[in-house]
């Protein structure tokens, strides 16, 4: 979870009265709401809300978003070319799903419209990667500024709408995940903070910078997404009417250039480049970075068989050293079960090179992942017989 933090104004002690005059209804008050992780048990904030938040007109059914697994007659390797998507739909609505198991969901969006409806994801945390677009994101958190190669990490439940800057067109990676997504522990001390020697630190992740009180007693719209079903609410007030809060759990940003790459006298492996943590699932961040400094040092990654995990990369900038043929916004998929490595002639290529400037995000997965039928369109069939030559 990200660092303790405070916006806003809040009472001196937690579940007192926070007095405001004349209150909603006269009560005096403001309205607490603990938002709470693992039952209680784990990370929660405290937020003061102008009116109880638990104020519904109507609840409707919204129909499904339904993602429909392809069937793969074949074990292999894939090449995934999302660049070119068309731009349909918004931020929430042009949502494309990739690849999909039981505890992570990878989409791409490319919206060619802004958010229409205020949107909370009831059974996942999302991490939105801006590959391109700056803008904020809006919650009852207050106002949270992103900018290109941001991850947006936003709980579960957080009930949010993106902004956009019309003058640089969104270019997004959704990264889905029912349980919660972490730092790693072992980037932590016993004391909690961020040891010396994580590649990051408490300054690089940064939560809402000011407050958003929008005192308004009218009917707002809201899409929930639980799973696959979609249900609408109609409240009978904005949601974004909170003075102040505090407390672990809210929406933050962490931008993939503050990542300090962990590099050695010969290659490291991948977990040095983990970034977060999830039930099922890593995320790591290949940033730009020195290359390995021993003088017969093979500079990209020997071939290798990872074979408790789906390997997932997303291309986002630079040349990556040891891939031929993949662009921006390809992913490529390394299951289990089949060993992948170095493209050939890329050994030689980087003989002579200090450093990388290659920008990837890398999702491995402990459980097999599944193509969609979206994903197949994007497919190349050759990418297979890519090591041959
Ligand atoms: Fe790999």
């Amino acid at each position: 979870m990200p660092p303790y933090l405070k916006l806003g104004s809040v009472p001196r002690k937690r579940h007192i009265e926070f007095k405001h005059s004349p209150g909603y209804k006269g009560e005096g008050i403001y309205y607490e709401e603990v938002v709470t992780t693992g039952g209680f048990g784990r990370a929660y904030s405290i937020v003061y809300h102008l009116r109880p938040p638990t104020r519904v007109k109507k609840v409707e059914p919204a129909g499904n978003r339904i993602v429909e697994v392809a069937s793969e007659q074949a074990l292999r390797h894939h090449h995934l070319k999302s660049k070119s998507i068309p731009r349909s739909g918004d931020p929430i609505h042009g949502r494309i799903p990739i690849l999909t198991n039981n505890e992570v969901t990878m989409l791409r969006c490319r919206p060619a419209l802004p958010q229409t409806d205020l949107y909370r994801n009831a059974t996942a945390d999302e991490v939105i990667f801006i590959h391109r677009g700056r803008g904020t994101l809006r919650s009852m958190f207050g106002i949270l500024p992103f900018q290109p190669f941001d991850y947006v990490v936003i709980p579960k439940t957080t009930t949010y709408e993106l902004d956009f800057d019309p003058a640089e067109p969104p270019d997004l990676l959704i990264i889905e995940s029912p349980g919660s997504i972490v730092i790693p522990e072992r980037y932590t001390n016993p004391d909690g903070q961020l040891r010396l020697g994580a590649p990051y630190y408490e300054r690089d992740f940064h939560g809402p910078r000011e407050t958003l009180v929008i005192d308004n007693e009218s009917e707002t719209k809201l899409l929930i997404k639980d799973g696959q079903r979609l249900t609408r609410y109609t409240l009978a007030q904005h949601p974004f009417d909170v003075v102040g809060w505090d407390g672990m759990v809210y929406p933050y940003t962490f931008n993939a250039d503050d990542f300090e790459p962990i590099t050695g006298k010969i290659h490291q492996p991948p977990p040095v480049q983990q970034t977060f943590d999830a039930p099922g699932f890593v995320i790591c961040t290949f940033a730009p970075r020195m290359l390995d400094t021993h003088p017969d040092a093979i500079k990209v990654p020997y071939a290798h068989s990872n074979v408790d995990a789906d390997e997932v990369l997303y291309y986002v900038r630079g040349r990556f050293g040891s891939r031929r043929g993949v662009d921006e916004a390809s992913f490529t998929l390394h299951p289990r079960g089949i060993p992948h490595g170095p493209h050939p002639g890329t050994i030689v290529a980087s003989r002579e090179m200090t450093y990388t400037d290659e920008l990837a995000v890398m999702v491995d997965t402990f459980h097999p992942l599944h193509l969609t039928k979206q994903a197949l369109e994007l497919d190349d069939p050759s990418y297979p017989y890519s090591w041959l030559e």
